[in-house]
C-alpha cells in the first residue's frame, strides 16, 4: 500500500486493454481513469490502447466511450476539458486474441504510442477477457516479444481466477509460466472499495478493539452481502457460476482475510498478502458431512402478485438460464478458523441475489456482559455489543451498546455511536478501480489477490462445490424480494444465534409515519425495534385488543384476518404492521396470525414517544401523516405520553 504522504501521480505507461469493447472497459475503467485525472492523479505520460474483436476505429471507439462516459462517470459534476484531454489519449486495433499478426501490430501501437507519450517503454497489459483467453493472450504476448525491452510490464487479471481449485491450479500454472509473480495484478474488486480497505487501517491504528480481537471476547462475526438486484441479463454467465463462486469464494473471503487475520509487520504488500493467506489456510476444509451440516444454498423463484399471477421471474426463468438448474443464487454457511485467535468462534457468511434489499455489512458481536448485577432489576436479559462495518451502500462504522433509559427506574436500550464516510470526508464517489490502476502503475501489489491466496480460496470452496453437485438441490426455495430461505435461519439457530438483520431506512420508511423521517430519527428507531419469535399459527395481533406496538417483519410469513378468519392479506419479509398502535392506542381492526415460524422486531408506542421528545420537528410530520393518511384526529401531547387511550 503506497504510504508516500503526498500523492504522486501514477507512472507514465501505456494501458493496453484486452477486451476493450466490452462492459468492464465502459462502466469501470474508463470512469475510474477520468477519476484519476480530475484529481491530477493520472500522469500525463498516459494512453490506453484499446484491443477486442470488434471492428472498431480509434475514433468509433472514442466516440463510443463519449456516449458511455455520460452514462458511467462518479462526478458531481461533469468536468468537459479533463475529459477531451483524457479521450484524445485513447486509441484503438481490432485484435482477435489467436491471432499473431495483430499481437505485431498491437505491440507496433504500443511502442509508437510509447514514444509519443514518453512512457518510458512501462506497459499495463489489462485482461477485461472471459478468463478462457487469460492463457492465450500471456502465450501470444509472450510469442510476440511484448515483455522485452526497457521499462516494467505488468499484467491485470480480472476475475474470476478459475471455476474451481484444478481450473485455478492450471490458470496460475498458464500465467506463471510467462510472468513472475511480482508481475501478475489478479483483481478483487472489493479491495478497491474504501471501507473495505479500511477495514486494515480500523483495526491497526486503533488501539481500543484490537485486544479484544479473538476468541476470548467475540462471539461470533456475521459478514452479510444481499443483493436486491437479480442475474441482470448475465444468465449466461451466472448459471455456470452461482453465489459461492461469484461472491463467496472471492469477495467475501477477502473481507474475511482483512477482518481476521494476524497483525502484519508492516503495510508492504507481501507482509499484507502473507497474513491473508495464513488465515484463508486456516479455514477449515470441510468434509461432505460437514457441508451438509454447516452450509445452505437457494435459488430464488418468481416473485407472484396477490392473484397468483408472476410479476418477475424466477431463476430458472431468466434469459440463459437451463430450466432445470441447480444453480445457487443463494448461499449461507458456516465456516472454522482452526488458529489460536480463533478456535471455536462461528464466522457466518450469507449472500444471495433477489433479496429483501442491498446492502453488505460485518457483524462482529461481542460476548455478553455478565447478568449478574441487573438480577433484581427490570432488565431481563443483556444483548451483545456489537461493532458493525458498513461496508456499502451507506458506508460508515457502528458500535452498538446499552444505556439507561433516563426514569426512576432501571431499564436499558440499545443505542450506537456512529461514523458515517459521507459526514466526515468529502469525496466523490469512486468506482474502486482507480485506487487499483494507480497503485498497479506504482508497483503495488497489496490490493490485489496472489496465486496462492486464489488457491486456498478454492480449496475452501471445493468441498461445497462436490457436494452439491452430487446432492439434489430442492429449488427454487426462495422467493424474490424476501430474507431468502428458511434453512438459512435454521442454520445460525441451531447454535442459539440469530442472523443480524440490519434494518435498513429504506424499510422503514414504507411505513406511512417514518416515510419522510430524517436519517438520526430512523437510526434511533431502529436502534429500539425489539426482536420477538413467533410460532406458525401463533396469533400476534388480536382484532379488539389494545395495541401498543408495531411489527417489522424480518422472517417468515403472516396472514391478515376478516372476521371470519379468512385470510384477507399475506405479508412477507421485509413487511411491516399493527403501525396505528404507535399513533393511539385503539381497538386492533384486524387480527393479524404468523402463517410460518416468524422473526420479527417490536417497536412499542412508548419507546417511539420516547424518540419523538428528542425529534421534536418530527413531531409535525407524524401528526400531519396520522390525520391525513390514517384519518385521525390527534394532540402532539398525546404522542409524546405515548399514545394514552383515547376518551
Ligand atoms: C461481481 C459479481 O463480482 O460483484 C456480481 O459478478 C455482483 O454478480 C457484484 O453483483 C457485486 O459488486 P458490488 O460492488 O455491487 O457489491
Amino acid at each position: 500500500m503506497l504510504t508516500s504522504e503526498s500523492n504522486p501521480t501514477s507512472q507514465p505507461c501505456v494501458l493496453l486493454v484486452f477486451g476493450a469493447s466490452g462492459d468492464l472497459t465502459k462502466r469501470l475503467l474508463v470512469p475510474a481513469l477520468y477519476n484519476l485525472a480530475c484529481d491530477g492523479l493520472l500522469s500525463d505520460r498516459f494512453a490506453l490502447l484499446g484491443a477486442a474483436m470488434d471492428p472498431l476505429t480509434t475514433d468509433s471507439f472514442r466516440e463510443r466511450m463519449r456516449e458511455d462516459i455520460k452514462k458511467f462517470h462518479t462526478r458531481h459534476a461533469f468536468d468537459q476539458a479533463v475529459w477531451d484531454g483524457l479521450v484524445s489519449r485513447f486509441h484503438y486495433l481490432p485484435a482477435g486474441f489467436a491471432d499473431a499478426n495483430a499481437f505485431e501490430k498491437l505491440k507496433t501501437e504500443v511502442a509508437r504510442l510509447g514514444a509519443q507519450h514518453q512512457t518510458g517503454g512501462n506497459v499495463l497489459f489489462y485482461f477485461a477477457t472471459a478468463p478462457r483467453f487469460f492463457g492465450l493472450i500471456c502465450e501470444q504476448l509472450h510469442k510476440s516479444g511484448f515483455k522485452d525491452g526497457p521499462g516494467w510490464k505488468r499484467i491485470i487479471v480480472e476475475k474470476p481466477f478459475g471455476t474451481d481449485l484444478a481450473s485455478a491450479l492450471k490458470l496460475n500454472e498458464d500465467v506463471l509460466a510467462h510472468w513472475h509473480e511480482d508481475q501478475i495484478y489478479r483483481v478483487d474488486h472489493y479491495l478497491g472499495k474504501e471501507t473495505v480497505q479500511n477495514l486494515l487501517a480500523f483495526r491497526f491504528s486503533n488501539g481500543m478493539f484490537e485486544p479484544l480481537w479473538n476468541k476470548h471476547f467475540i462471539d461470533n462475526i456475521q459478514f452479510n452481502v444481499a443483493e436486491a438486484v437479480d442475474v441482470e441479463g448475465r444468465g449466461g454467465y451466472y448459471d455456470t457460476s452461482g453465489v459461492l463462486r461469484d461472491m463467496m469464494q472471492n469477495h467475501m473471503f477477502q473481507m474475511l482475510a482483512y477482518l481476521c487475520m494476524e497483525v502484519p509487520g508492516s503495510f508492504e504488500s507481501n507482509a499484507i498478502r502473507n497474513e491473508k493467506a495464513k488465515l484463508l489456510e486456516a479455514v477449515r476444509v470441510y468434509s461432505a458431512d460437514e457441508v451438509a451440516r454447516y452450509v445452505v444454498r437457494g435459488q430464488y423463484g418468481p416473485e407472484v402478485d396477490d392473484t397468483g399471477k408472476v410479476v418477475k421471474p424466477g431463476y430458472r426463468q431468466e434469459k440463459d438460464v437451463d430450466p432445470r438448474s441447480n444453480t445457487e443464487t443463494f448461499a449461507a454457511a458456516r465456516f472454522h478458523i482452526d488458529n489460536w485467535r480463533w478456535e471455536g468462534v462461528p464466522i457466518y457468511l450469507r449472500s444471495g441475489k433477489a433479496l429483501w434489499k442491498r446492502g453488505t455489512e460485518i457483524i462482529v458481536e461481542f460476548k455478553k456482559a455478565p447478568q449478574v448485577m441487573f438480577r433484581n432489576t427490570a432488565v431481563r436479559a443483556i444483548g451483545a455489543n456489537r461493532l458493525i462495518f458498513h461496508i456499502q451502500p451507506y458506508q460508515g462504522i457502528e458500535v452498538q451498546f446499552h444505556a439507561k433509559i433516563p426514569g426512576p427506574t432501571l431499564q436499558l436500550q440499545p443505542v450506537n455511536m456512529r461514523f458515517g464516510y459521507a459526514d466526515a470526508f468529502k469525496a466523490s464517489r469512486y468506482t474502486g478501480y482507480e485506487v487499483m490502476i494507480y497503485s498497479c502503475t506504482h508497483g503495488d501489489a497489496t490490493l490485489f489477490s496472489r496465486g496462492d491466496l486464489v488457491e486456498a480460496a478454492w480449496r475452501v470452496a471445493q468441498p461445497l462445490l462436490d457436494y452439491w453437485k452430487e446432492a439434489p438441490a430442492d429449488f427454487p426455495n426462495y422467493a424474490r424480494g424476501t430474507w431468502g430461505p428458511t434453512a438459512a435461519a435454521d442454520l445460525i439457530e441451531r447454535d442459539g444465534r440469530h442472523w443480524f438483520e440490519l434494518i435498513t431506512d429504506d424499510v422503514l420508511k414504507r411505513v406511512g409515519i417514518f416515510k419522510d423521517g430524517d436519517p438520526l430519527f430512523l437510526s434511533q428507531v431502529i436502534l429500539a425495534l425489539r426482536p420477538e419469535v413467533a410460532a406458525a399459527g401463533e396469533t400476534l395481533i388480536r382484532k379488539g385488543d389494545v395495541g401498543r406496538e408495531m411489527y417489522v417483519l424480518v422472517r417468515g410469513q403472516v396472514e391478515v384476518l376478516d372476521d371470519e378468519g379468512g385470510v384477507l392479506a399475506a405479508l412477507k419479509d421485509g413487511a411491516c404492521f399493527g403501525e396505528v398502535a404507535l399513533l393511539v392506542h385503539t381497538p386492533r381492526t384486524r387480527s393479524v396470525r404468523a402463517k410460518t415460524g416468524c422473526d420479527l422486531l417490536a417497536l412499542d408506542a412508548a419507546a417511539f414517544s420516547r424518540i419523538l421528545h428528542d425529534h421534536p420537528h418530527f413531531l409535525e410530520s407524524v401528526l400531519k401523516v396520522a390525520r391525513e393518511r390514517y384519518n385521525l384526529d390527534i394532540e402532539a401531547d398525546s404522542l409524546l405520553r405515548g399514545a394514552p387511550p383515547r376518551p
